[in-house]
Formats: C-alpha cells, sequence, structure tokens
C-alpha cells in the first residue's frame, strides 16, 4: 500500500485516496489541529516543508480546487523536494493513448478519451468528459459534469465550471474562467470570465 500525505483537508479527497487503497500518513491544514476523519493533522505547509526529513519520503495530493492555489503549492513543495502523486479513480475510464503529468487528480467516473494530454497538477472532479485529442496544460481544474469535446485546448491555470460545455477545437485562456452550465462556441481569451449559452464576457468584454 503506497503512502500519501493529502495537501489541504477536504471529505471527498480523503474518500478518493481511501477508495484508490493509499495510505493517508496526515493531512496539512493552515487551520485544523488534531485529527480529520482520523488522520492526523502534521501542520502548515511551512511545518511539513520543516519535517522534510520526517515525511519527504511520501508523495503529495494536492487537493485545493483553486488552479492558482494548487500552482503556488506545487512549486513551493517541488521546490523543497517533494514528490507528488498522481490519483485515478477505479472508476475513471483513462484511454491507453492518454498523457497523463505529474499530480493529477481524476476522481469518480470522469473519461479521458484518446490521446488527450493532460499537464501537471491537473484536477478533474467528478464525471469531468474529456474528449478525443484535447490539451489540458497545468493546474487546469474541470468542475463535475463538463464536458470538453475534441480537440480543446485549456491553458495553464483555467477553470471550466461544472456542467460548462467547451464546443470542438475551442481555446480557453490562461486564468480563464467558464461559468457552470455554460456553453463555449468561440475561444476564451486569457483571464476571461464567460457565462451562459452561449458563453459570453462578464469581465473584459
Ligand atoms: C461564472 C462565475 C465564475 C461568475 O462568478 P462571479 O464573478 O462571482 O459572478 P456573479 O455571481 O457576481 O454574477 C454576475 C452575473 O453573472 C451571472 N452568472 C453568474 N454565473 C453564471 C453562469 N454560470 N451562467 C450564467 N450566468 C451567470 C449572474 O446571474 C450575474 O448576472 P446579473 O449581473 O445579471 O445579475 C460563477 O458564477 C460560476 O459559474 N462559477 C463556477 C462554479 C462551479 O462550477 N464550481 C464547481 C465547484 S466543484
Amino acid at each position: 500500500m503506497k503512502s500519501i500525505i493529502l495537501v489541504g483537508a477536504f471529505i471527498e479527497a480523503v474518500e478518493l485516496c481511501e477508495k484508490c487503497g493509499y495510505h493517508i500518513v496526515g493531512i496539512t491544514d493552515p487551520y485544523l489541529k488534531g485529527d480529520f476523519m482520523s488522520y492526523p493533522i502534521i501542520g502548515t505547509d511551512d511545518e511539513l516543508i520543516l519535517k522534510k526529513e520526517q515525511y519527504g519520503q511520501n508523495s503529495l495530493v494536492l487537493v485545493p480546487d483553486s488552479p492558482v492555489v494548487r500552482e503556488k503549492l506545487f512549486f513551493k513543495y517541488k521546490e523543497s523536494g517533494f514528490k507528488f502523486e498522481t490519483i485515478i479513480s477505479p472508476l475513471a475510464s483513462i484511454s491507453k493513448s492518454a498523457t497523463i503529468g505529474e499530480g493529477c487528480v481524476i476522481a469518480d467516473h470522469c473519461n479521458v478519451s484518446s490521446a488527450v494530454i493532460l499537464g501537471r497538477g491537473v484536477r478533474l472532479n467528478v464525471c469531468a468528459n474529456i474528449m478525443h485529442e484535447c490539451v489540458v496544460d497545468d493546474f487546469v481544474t474541470i468542475a463535475p459534469n463538463a464536458v470538453v469535446l475534441g480537440r480543446c485546448k485549456l491553458a495553464s491555470r483555467s477553470y471550466i465550471g461544472a456542467n460548462a460545455t467547451i464546443l470542438p477545437e475551442h481555446s480557453v485562456g490562461e486564468l480563464a474562467v467558464v461559468g457552470a452550465a455554460s456553453v463555449v462556441t468561440k475561444d476564451v481569451a486569457t483571464e476571461m470570465v464567460v457565462a451562459g449559452n452561449p458563453a459570453r464576457g462578464l469581465v473584459n468584454e
């Protein structure tokens, strides 16, 4: 049984890691003390880094939903010599031709289709559906039930809201946000927030 540490206390992440058969050594959290779901709270991120000798042999799982927070934590721990585990639910479907980067989390019932490329620290929430030949860059979050159709490109740290649909061959820029249940029919620029069907800019448009 492989041992991991969760960076962030969140019930769904704990249950996913349990389901995947990992041994959870502990959890970092800036506010909690004692235990979370019977697993020990190690302390803050800075405290875990100070305890590298004791804990550094365990891979880390990045829990936060925010792409920017995950990116920050990834590089903070990486610089201190930690490694990251990729967590894939046994209930997810992953194509044999897909590529999955370090430190991704793929929840139950996700579909990662043929020739999809996932970068580092990507988070696919429950039932996210990533169709053929999509490229999903580092630290992108895709919320539950979102559908990303064939050959889309999602740039680093973009966020795709729950139940959104990105029509084929479209791109979403860095740090852009697609609102829940939106339908993206044209490319989304960097840092733009879009929502609705068809998706229109809420900011910067
Ligand atoms: C798009 C989003 C980021 C906008 O958040 P925000 O900047 O706080 O926007 P507000 O809530 O202030 O809403 C601004 C306007 O956009 C509308 N709006 C917000 N989200 C919308 C959506 N998903 N679809 C259509 N319209 C939306 C609001 O009704 C409001 O319209 P109004 O000005 O006419 O009243 C957010 O609503 C959203 O959809 N986030 C995704 C959440 C999600 O999927 N989380 C998954 C967790 S697992």
